[in-house]
């Protein structure tokens, strides 16, 4: 399965050189008292839904939260796809699409799920409240 490329008007290396950003901190909301809930489905279909502030992303949420399933080794570099989530059909359309690196790693999956994506490169705002993030087996990374 072909995953999509970027269409950002950038150069896709520029654009996607791992977002390397530390986000504002995974606290409950942030200083203006905004959370965003996020409810990540394990593969056994067991829902958990955490709080958090806008602006940390999916991966640094989840791995603050202890959510099984999602590990990071690069730290959210963009280099180790331990981290690789589904985005539910509902959000798919909420982030910014694939490019860069994240896609090179994607690609390297032998048949990604639909709206297969690296947590670490998916950034929480005020409006996704809601969200939901389904998570793999260990194991179905690249
Ligand atoms: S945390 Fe390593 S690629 Fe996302």
């Amino acid at each position: 399965m072909a995953v999509p490329r970027c269409a950002c008007p950038k150069a896709p290396r520029a654009a996607c050189r791992g977002d390397r950003t530390p986000g504002p901190g995974v606290g409950a909301v942030n200083e203006r008292g905004v959370r965003v809930r996020v409810t990540f489905i394990d593969s056994k279909g067991v829902a958990r839904t955490i709080e958090v502030a806008p602006g940390a992303s999916v991966m640094e949420a989840a791995l603050a939260q202890k959510i099984p399933e999602v590990q990071s080794d690069c730290g959210g570099a963009c280099t180790c796809a331990m981290c690789h989530v589904v985005v539910d059909d509902a959000w798919a359309g909420s982030f910014a699409a694939v490019c860069g690196n994240e896609a090179s790693l994607l690609s390297l999956l032998e048949a990604p799920p639909a709206h297969s994506r690296l947590s670490c490169q998916l950034r929480l705002t005020a409006e996704m409240d809601g969200l939901i993030i389904h998570t793999l087996e260990q194991g179905d990374g690249p």
